[in-house]
């Protein structure tokens, strides 16, 4: 049978999910820093190191088995076309609502201004449902990384990015006023590799449950 590849989220995630693999027997054999494709010390699987926004579709199109990715990820990449058989808590932080300190929106009570609000995000998907859901009509700005300067220069009212201890909130004068939900790194499997190569998955999935950090 053709070997197993798992997609593993290049940054964070793969830094912390490293020690798991390595107790596994899955830890990479090769350079990480410049290989994409990377076999693991384990003959039958191969490690595919990318970035964390394309490990749903790679595992979703068959090109990886199985891959570990955040939830925020997966909740923004939406659909279930994906089995999502195990929470490895890791990783763990939560996607949250901030705003700067002593203005109107700090409070989200202080919200009904008349306009539409600005909610500047890397998560347009989990935002626009999450504001949908109560009924509120919000404007989102797209943004790739640095929520945090968005409300400092007038670019939005709030942001809805993640926390984890909150310092980088605080070092750029803002607070949490809202959790929407928790993230940790979940393992994903594509459901015809389930079918197909189900006992080396099973195998592996059982493995990982038992060596979860
Ligand atoms: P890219 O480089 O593709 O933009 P990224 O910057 O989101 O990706 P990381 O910062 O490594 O990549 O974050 C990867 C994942 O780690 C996130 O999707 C989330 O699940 C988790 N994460 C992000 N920030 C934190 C944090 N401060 N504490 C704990 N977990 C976090
Ligand atoms: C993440 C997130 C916040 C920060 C929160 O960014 O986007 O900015 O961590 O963590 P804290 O509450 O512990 O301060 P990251 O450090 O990954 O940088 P990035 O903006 O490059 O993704």
């Amino acid at each position: 049978m053709s070997p197993i590849t798992l997609a593993l989220s290049k940054g964070r995630i793969l830094e912390d999910s490293l020690p798991m693999l390595t107790r596994l027997g899955l830890g990479p054999a090769g350079d990480i820093d410049r290989l994409l494709r990377v076999p693991s010390e384990d003959p039958g699987v191969h490690l595919l190191i990318i970035r964390p926004a394309d490990v749903p579709t790679y595992v979703e199109h068959g090109a990886a088995d199985l891959g570990v990715v955040g939830k925020d990820v997966l909740m923004e990449h939406g659909g279930s076309a994906l089995y999502e058989p195990l929470d490895l808590d890791i990783a763990r932080c939560r996607l949250s609502i901030a705003a700067v300190k002593g203005s109107p929106y700090a409070d989200p009570a202080g919200w009904s201004s008349g306009r539409r609000v600005r909610v500047a995000t890397k998560y347009p998907e989990i935002t626009r449902r999450h504001f949908a859901q109560r009924g509120e009509q919000v404007e989102i700005i797209k943004l790739y990384g640095s929520m945090e300067l968005a409300p400092l220069v007038g670019l939005a009212d709030v942001i809805v990015d993640l926390v984890d201890t909150g310092n980088t909130l605080r070092a750029n004068g803002l607070v949490e006023t809202e959790v929407l939900t928790q993230v940790s790194s979940r393992v994903v499997v594509n459901k015809a590799s389930m079918k197909m190569k189900h006992a080396a998955l099973q195998d592996l999935l059982a493995r990982i449950q038992t060596m979860k950090a």
